[in-house]
């Protein structure tokens, strides 16, 4: 009789150097540190970082697939978002349980998604107007602060429906000081000193502070108007206030802060990356600019290439290279067990550089459109899917040929920028830096 040989309880292969030299290369270039890994060990490796222990990192499409949809509920999301708590709140999606987060999906769902997201635009071409107005030509501009007020503008007005002025103006003074504050004071506890009042952690408590305290004035008064009989608007606080069940102001906070958190650096930081390729890139900037014009009469297949154009910026130059799960119990891959509690980062820099399906990964090339398949995955998949997803392809669209229209723009310098590390983001290090040509639409 044959005795069963029981799986071996060991974690995927990853590099032998010390904790703290795999932890420092892999914050100061993940994308090397990712691909060395997947070069040298395959698809499936552990990554030793300080403070998260052994990460074993998943990126072929099948495993990608097993962790996010179909064995998903062997990973708990929320607890590998437990170090935002403080800046989310409990009641964000990105923290909640099973149940509370796919009633609460269905409801942010609505005006993220379809016919809705179309009235946004309107909101998105005056804010692109009013930085190209800003631009004289012979400057140098750095497209990614425009496109960050660009997107806090969208996310105000259209997504949370503020028309209150003077509640605009703080948050555009106030937004941008929370993202220049390095996310490693949310993300490593032993930051997380108030000096007197003085530090980085003091600056992040006062204004995430000020910030709370404009969303409740902002309830307070959505509230009385609705009381008062007005008409709901098509934004997320709006269908969250007309929720048959009550959902209290620390609950709305929360899920304003999420979106503010999660869909409006990365949706700029993404427009500054595709602007960064295609202008170093003239036979791609061509095809671009020419299918703006197209899509600027409604034609498909002018779409079709602006859709391909952000697809491609979103693979060869993610914002982020991994989304994170907890395993809640023994998971095995590859013949390896994972145990339970294991930190799994599911890259998906990674999966969308493997070179069999991407040869020369790391060159933008609009051609690729025509190969991407299930493993091509922009926005995540499974229960976690991007909600912003619908919402963030209309508005780099809209803002690619909102600017191509109205300018001609080149690289302030030949060569390329690099992606610049900030917490978990990946910025291009100059923050996309272009001369302005011309001005007016180009013949
Ligand atoms: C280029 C822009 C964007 C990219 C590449 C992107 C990508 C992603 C990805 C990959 C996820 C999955 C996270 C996971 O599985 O753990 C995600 C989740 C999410 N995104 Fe986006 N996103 C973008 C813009 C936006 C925008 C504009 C919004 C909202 C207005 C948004 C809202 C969200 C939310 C709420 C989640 C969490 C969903 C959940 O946990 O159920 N995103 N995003």
């Amino acid at each position: 009789m044959t005795a069963t040989v029981p799986m071996a309880a060991t974690l995927p292969p990853g590099p032998r150097w010390p904790a703290v030299v795999q932890t420092a290369v892999w914050a100061l270039a993940p994308v090397e540190f990712g691909r060395y890994c997947l070069r040298r060990y395959g698809p499936l490796f552990t990554a030793r970082i300080l403070g998260f222990g052994p990460v074993v990192h998943v990126c072929a499409p099948e495993t990608v697939r097993r962790v996010l949809s179909t064995e998903a509920h062997r990973f708990d999301a929320a607890k590998a978002n437990e170090a935002i708590r403080f800046v989310v709140g409990a009641h964000s999606l990105l923290l909640s349980g099973e149940a509370e987060h796919t009633a609460r999906r269905r409801v942010l769902m609505r005006p993220l998604h379809g016919a809705n997201v179309a009235r946004y635009v309107e909101v998105m071409e005056a804010a692109v107007a009013r930085e190209v107005d800003g631009w004289a030509v012979g400057s140098t501009v750095r497209l990614l602060d425009s496109f960050q007020r660009v997107t806090l503008e969208v996310m105000m007005r259209a997504v949370f429906g503020i028309t209150d002025s003077a509640r605009l103006a703080r948050l555009r003074v106030l937004v941008p000081r929370l993202l220049a504050i390095n996310p490693l004071v949310i993300l490593v506890p032993a930051v997380r000193r108030n000096f007197g009042g003085h530090g980085p952690w003091a600056r992040l408590t006062a204004l995430v502070t000020e910030v709370d305290a404009i969303i409740h004035a902002e309830l307070a008064e959505r509230r009385a108007a609705r009381r008062a009989g007005a008409e709901p608007g098509p934004d997320v606080v709006s269908a969250l206030l007309a929720c048959p069940e009550p959902v209290s102001d620390a609950e709305l906070r929360d899920h304003m802060v999420t979106l503010l958190a999660v869909g409006q650096e990365t949706t700029a930081t993404q427009l500054a990356w595709l602007f960064e390729r295609l202008l170093r890139l003239p036979d791609a900037l061509a095809a671009v600019t020419a299918a703006a014009r197209e899509a600027d009469r409604a034609d498909q297949n002018g779409r079709d290439v602006l859709d391909a154009a952000v697809h491609e910026a979103i693979r060869s130059r993610p914002t982020t290279m991994d989304l994170g799960r907890v395993a809640v119990e023994p998971w095995e891959a590859d013949g390896f067990t994972v145990p339970a509690g294991t930190l799994v980062a599911v890259s998906l820099g990674l999966l969308h550089r493997r070179p069999a399906a991407y040869p020369d990964p790391d060159s933008y090339d609009l051609a690729r459109r025509l190969q991407h398949g299930p493993g091509f995955l922009p926005f995540g998949a499974g229960e976690h899917r991007c909600l912003g997803a619908s919402l963030a392809m209309v508005q780099m669209r809209t803002v690619l040929t909102a600017v191509l229209t109205a300018v001609t723009l080149a690289p302030d310098r030949a060569f390329a920028e690099w992606a610049a590390p900030k917490g978990p983001m990946l910025l291009p290090h100059r923050g996309a830096r272009a001369r302005v040509v011309a001005k007016g639409r180009p013949c």
